[in-house]
Protein backbone atom coordinates (compact mmCIF):
# COMPACT_ATOMS: atom_id res chain seq x y z
CA UNK A 1 0.00 0.00 0.00
CA UNK A 2 1.53 3.10 -1.05
CA UNK A 3 0.95 6.16 1.69
CA UNK A 4 3.56 8.90 0.41
CA UNK A 5 2.38 11.64 -1.25
CA UNK A 6 5.66 13.76 -2.89
CA UNK A 7 7.06 15.14 0.26
CA UNK A 8 6.84 18.73 1.17
CA UNK A 9 9.47 20.84 1.00
CA UNK A 10 9.78 24.64 1.65
CA UNK A 11 6.77 26.57 0.16
CA UNK A 12 6.73 23.80 -2.61
CA UNK A 13 2.94 23.36 -3.56
CA UNK A 14 1.30 19.72 -3.67
CA UNK A 15 -1.99 18.63 -5.28
CA UNK A 16 -3.84 16.02 -3.71
CA UNK A 17 -4.10 12.91 -5.80
CA UNK A 18 -7.82 12.44 -4.75
CA UNK A 19 -9.85 14.84 -3.04
CA UNK A 20 -13.60 13.86 -2.19
CA UNK A 21 -16.63 16.02 -1.41
CA UNK A 22 -19.45 15.52 0.76
CA UNK A 23 -21.58 18.17 -0.75
CA UNK A 24 -24.22 19.60 2.21
CA UNK A 25 -26.48 22.11 2.36
CA UNK A 26 -29.21 22.30 -0.71
CA UNK A 27 -32.05 22.25 1.57
CA UNK A 28 -30.73 24.93 3.74
CA UNK A 29 -29.80 27.32 0.79
CA UNK A 30 -33.10 26.73 -0.64
CA UNK A 31 -35.00 27.09 2.71
CA UNK A 32 -32.83 30.50 3.29
CA UNK A 33 -34.72 31.55 -0.01
CA UNK A 34 -37.68 30.27 0.57
CA UNK A 35 -37.44 27.17 -2.33
CA UNK A 36 -38.61 24.39 -2.59
CA UNK A 37 -35.91 21.74 -1.75
CA UNK A 38 -35.61 20.82 -5.24
CA UNK A 39 -34.14 24.16 -6.12
CA UNK A 40 -31.60 24.11 -3.87
CA UNK A 41 -30.52 20.49 -5.32
CA UNK A 42 -30.41 22.19 -8.90
CA UNK A 43 -28.13 24.68 -7.52
CA UNK A 44 -26.39 21.84 -5.88
CA UNK A 45 -25.78 19.72 -9.26
CA UNK A 46 -24.63 23.33 -11.16
CA UNK A 47 -22.16 23.45 -8.65
CA UNK A 48 -21.01 20.13 -9.42
CA UNK A 49 -20.80 20.97 -12.85
CA UNK A 50 -18.14 23.69 -11.76
CA UNK A 51 -16.18 22.02 -9.20
CA UNK A 52 -15.69 19.27 -11.61
CA UNK A 53 -14.70 21.63 -14.18
CA UNK A 54 -12.16 23.55 -12.42
CA UNK A 55 -10.64 20.35 -10.33
CA UNK A 56 -9.98 18.98 -14.19
CA UNK A 57 -8.60 22.67 -14.80
CA UNK A 58 -6.16 22.79 -11.92
CA UNK A 59 -5.05 19.13 -12.73
CA UNK A 60 -6.44 16.93 -10.13
CA UNK A 61 -6.13 13.32 -10.94
CA UNK A 62 -9.31 12.37 -9.12
CA UNK A 63 -12.43 13.59 -7.37
CA UNK A 64 -15.12 11.91 -5.59
CA UNK A 65 -18.64 13.28 -5.21
CA UNK A 66 -21.48 12.13 -2.45
CA UNK A 67 -24.16 12.21 -4.79
CA UNK A 68 -26.61 9.80 -3.06
CA UNK A 69 -26.17 7.70 0.14
CA UNK A 70 -27.71 4.19 1.00
CA UNK A 71 -29.33 6.32 3.83
CA UNK A 72 -30.70 9.08 1.25
CA UNK A 73 -33.70 6.08 0.33
CA UNK A 74 -34.98 7.52 3.77
CA UNK A 75 -36.45 11.12 2.53
CA UNK A 76 -39.50 11.49 1.28
CA UNK A 77 -40.53 9.54 -1.64
CA UNK A 78 -40.98 12.88 -3.74
CA UNK A 79 -37.37 14.16 -2.55
CA UNK A 80 -35.97 10.88 -4.10
CA UNK A 81 -37.66 10.90 -7.58
CA UNK A 82 -36.50 14.53 -7.91
CA UNK A 83 -33.11 13.50 -6.72
CA UNK A 84 -32.91 10.77 -9.54
CA UNK A 85 -34.61 12.59 -11.73
CA UNK A 86 -31.27 15.28 -11.40
CA UNK A 87 -29.03 12.35 -11.38
CA UNK A 88 -30.77 11.65 -14.76
CA UNK A 89 -30.66 14.75 -16.50
CA UNK A 90 -27.38 15.48 -15.05
CA UNK A 91 -25.86 12.20 -16.75
CA UNK A 92 -27.71 13.00 -20.47
CA UNK A 93 -26.76 16.87 -20.12
CA UNK A 94 -23.72 17.04 -18.10
CA UNK A 95 -21.72 13.89 -17.97
CA UNK A 96 -21.44 13.80 -21.77
CA UNK A 97 -19.77 17.41 -21.91
CA UNK A 98 -17.12 16.00 -19.16
CA UNK A 99 -16.46 13.13 -21.04
CA UNK A 100 -15.80 15.00 -24.12
CA UNK A 101 -13.40 16.99 -21.70
CA UNK A 102 -11.65 14.60 -21.32
CA UNK A 103 -13.15 12.95 -17.85
CA UNK A 104 -12.74 9.27 -16.88
CA UNK A 105 -16.11 8.26 -15.15
CA UNK A 106 -16.27 6.04 -12.06
CA UNK A 107 -18.74 5.06 -9.95
CA UNK A 108 -18.84 3.35 -5.79
CA UNK A 109 -21.69 2.59 -4.16
CA UNK A 110 -24.46 -0.28 -5.01
CA UNK A 111 -25.81 1.95 -8.22
CA UNK A 112 -26.92 -0.96 -10.30
CA UNK A 113 -29.87 -0.93 -7.83
CA UNK A 114 -30.98 1.81 -9.19
CA UNK A 115 -33.86 2.34 -12.08
CA UNK A 116 -32.66 0.17 -15.46
CA UNK A 117 -32.26 2.96 -17.10
CA UNK A 118 -30.13 4.82 -14.89
CA UNK A 119 -27.83 1.67 -14.86
CA UNK A 120 -27.41 1.73 -18.32
CA UNK A 121 -26.97 5.31 -18.98
CA UNK A 122 -23.72 4.50 -16.45
CA UNK A 123 -22.70 1.45 -17.54
CA UNK A 124 -22.67 3.51 -21.04
CA UNK A 125 -21.11 6.03 -19.66
CA UNK A 126 -18.33 4.20 -17.97
CA UNK A 127 -17.37 2.57 -21.07
CA UNK A 128 -17.04 5.44 -23.23
CA UNK A 129 -15.12 7.50 -20.67
CA UNK A 130 -12.95 4.39 -19.84
CA UNK A 131 -9.63 5.41 -21.92
CA UNK A 132 -10.16 9.35 -20.81
CA UNK A 133 -6.98 10.87 -18.84
CA UNK A 134 -7.74 14.40 -17.57
CA UNK A 135 -9.40 13.41 -14.33
CA UNK A 136 -11.40 10.70 -12.61
CA UNK A 137 -14.54 11.72 -11.64
CA UNK A 138 -15.90 8.90 -9.30
CA UNK A 139 -19.33 9.40 -7.84
CA UNK A 140 -21.07 7.83 -5.11
CA UNK A 141 -24.25 6.51 -5.53
CA UNK A 142 -26.27 4.28 -3.27
CA UNK A 143 -23.08 4.51 -2.08
CA UNK A 144 -22.38 3.23 2.32
CA UNK A 145 -19.17 2.67 3.45
CA UNK A 146 -20.12 0.34 6.11
CA UNK A 147 -22.37 -1.52 3.52
CA UNK A 148 -19.05 -1.41 1.23
CA UNK A 149 -17.10 -3.12 4.24
CA UNK A 150 -19.59 -5.97 4.89
CA UNK A 151 -19.35 -6.33 1.32
CA UNK A 152 -15.88 -7.12 1.01
CA UNK A 153 -15.80 -9.03 4.22
CA UNK A 154 -18.51 -11.27 2.12
CA UNK A 155 -16.26 -11.21 -0.24
CA UNK A 156 -13.29 -12.54 0.83
CA UNK A 157 -14.78 -14.55 2.84
CA UNK A 158 -16.21 -16.45 -0.02
CA UNK A 159 -13.12 -17.16 -1.36
CA UNK A 160 -11.63 -18.77 2.03
CA UNK A 161 -14.98 -21.24 2.07
CA UNK A 162 -13.33 -22.24 -1.27
CA UNK A 163 -10.04 -22.81 0.27
CA UNK A 164 -8.77 -20.33 -2.30
CA UNK A 165 -7.88 -17.93 0.07
CA UNK A 166 -6.16 -18.66 3.43
CA UNK A 167 -7.71 -15.93 6.08
CA UNK A 168 -3.89 -15.69 7.58
CA UNK A 169 -3.00 -14.14 4.38
CA UNK A 170 -5.72 -11.71 4.47
CA UNK A 171 -4.11 -8.15 4.51
CA UNK A 172 -4.61 -4.54 4.10
CA UNK A 173 -4.17 -4.08 0.42
CA UNK A 174 -6.40 -7.22 0.10
CA UNK A 175 -9.31 -5.39 1.88
CA UNK A 176 -8.35 -2.18 -0.15
CA UNK A 177 -8.60 -4.29 -3.75
CA UNK A 178 -12.36 -5.29 -2.39
CA UNK A 179 -13.68 -1.95 -2.19
CA UNK A 180 -15.48 0.23 -4.71
CA UNK A 181 -12.45 2.62 -4.75
CA UNK A 182 -9.89 -0.36 -5.29
CA UNK A 183 -9.03 1.41 -8.65
CA UNK A 184 -8.84 4.90 -7.44
CA UNK A 185 -5.96 6.62 -5.68
CA UNK A 186 -5.21 6.93 -1.87
CA UNK A 187 -7.84 9.56 -0.64
CA UNK A 188 -5.71 12.70 0.47
CA UNK A 189 -8.47 15.16 1.59
CA UNK A 190 -11.82 14.98 2.78
CA UNK A 191 -14.48 18.06 2.59
CA UNK A 192 -17.42 18.55 3.72
CA UNK A 193 -19.69 21.80 3.15
CA UNK A 194 -22.36 23.25 5.23
CA UNK A 195 -20.99 23.07 8.84
CA UNK A 196 -21.77 19.81 9.72
CA UNK A 197 -18.35 18.05 10.84
CA UNK A 198 -19.62 14.65 10.38
CA UNK A 199 -18.11 11.63 8.27
CA UNK A 200 -21.61 10.50 7.85
CA UNK A 201 -20.64 6.43 6.54
CA UNK A 202 -18.79 7.85 3.89
CA UNK A 203 -15.40 6.24 2.82
CA UNK A 204 -15.19 5.47 6.28
CA UNK A 205 -12.26 3.08 5.48
CA UNK A 206 -10.17 4.94 2.90
CA UNK A 207 -10.25 7.96 5.50
CA UNK A 208 -7.89 6.72 7.58
CA UNK A 209 -4.90 9.05 6.83
CA UNK A 210 -7.21 11.57 4.68
CA UNK A 211 -6.80 15.44 6.17
CA UNK A 212 -10.24 16.66 6.79
CA UNK A 213 -11.98 19.94 5.85
CA UNK A 214 -15.07 21.32 7.14
CA UNK A 215 -16.35 24.95 5.94
CA UNK A 216 -19.81 26.54 7.05
CA UNK A 217 -20.46 27.28 3.21
CA UNK A 218 -23.82 25.89 2.02
CA UNK A 219 -22.82 23.52 -1.03
CA UNK A 220 -24.41 25.93 -3.95
CA UNK A 221 -22.59 28.38 -2.92
CA UNK A 222 -19.20 26.35 -2.82
CA UNK A 223 -17.14 27.43 -5.76
CA UNK A 224 -13.84 27.15 -7.39
CA UNK A 225 -12.53 29.60 -5.16
CA UNK A 226 -13.53 27.29 -1.76
CA UNK A 227 -11.92 24.43 -3.37
CA UNK A 228 -8.34 26.39 -3.95
CA UNK A 229 -8.99 27.41 0.14
CA UNK A 230 -9.44 23.83 0.50
CA UNK A 231 -6.27 22.70 -1.14
CA UNK A 232 -4.70 25.79 0.68
CA UNK A 233 -5.53 24.32 3.50
CA UNK A 234 -4.48 20.88 2.63
CA UNK A 235 -1.04 22.04 1.81
CA UNK A 236 -0.47 23.56 5.13
CA UNK A 237 -1.30 20.43 6.58
CA UNK A 238 1.72 18.04 8.03
CA UNK A 239 1.22 14.87 7.27
CA UNK A 240 3.06 11.90 9.12
CA UNK A 241 0.66 9.16 8.48
CA UNK A 242 1.27 7.86 12.00
CA UNK A 243 5.04 8.74 12.23
CA UNK A 244 7.03 11.82 13.48
C1 LIG B 1 -27.23 17.38 0.65
O1 LIG B 1 -28.13 18.42 0.76
C2 LIG B 1 -27.11 16.83 -0.64
C3 LIG B 1 -27.59 15.61 -1.04
C4 LIG B 1 -28.59 14.78 -0.39
C5 LIG B 1 -27.07 15.03 -2.23
C6 LIG B 1 -27.56 15.73 -3.42
C7 LIG B 1 -26.45 16.15 -4.22
C8 LIG B 1 -26.64 16.92 -5.27
C9 LIG B 1 -27.95 17.40 -5.70
C10 LIG B 1 -25.55 17.17 -6.15
C11 LIG B 1 -25.68 16.07 -7.15
C12 LIG B 1 -24.51 15.87 -7.89
C13 LIG B 1 -24.43 15.04 -8.93
C14 LIG B 1 -23.09 14.76 -9.44
C15 LIG B 1 -25.61 14.45 -9.61
P1 LIG B 1 -29.24 18.28 1.87
O2 LIG B 1 -30.53 18.04 1.18
O3 LIG B 1 -28.87 17.23 2.86
O4 LIG B 1 -29.19 19.69 2.52
P2 LIG B 1 -29.65 20.09 3.99
O5 LIG B 1 -28.76 19.31 4.94
O6 LIG B 1 -29.41 21.55 4.04
O7 LIG B 1 -31.10 19.72 4.12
Amino acid sequence: MSLALTPKGGSERVLPRHVAIIMDGNGRWAKKRLLPRLAGHRMGVEMARKVVEHARDIGLECLTLYAFSSENWRRPADEVSDLMGLLRHFIIKDLDEMIANGIRLAVIGDWRALQGDLVAMIEDAIARSSTNTAMTLAIALNYGAQQELVGAVRALAARAQTGALDPATIDLAMIEGALFTAALPQLDLLIRTSGEQRLSNFLLWQAAYAELVFTDTLWPDFGAAELDSALAAFNARERRFGGR
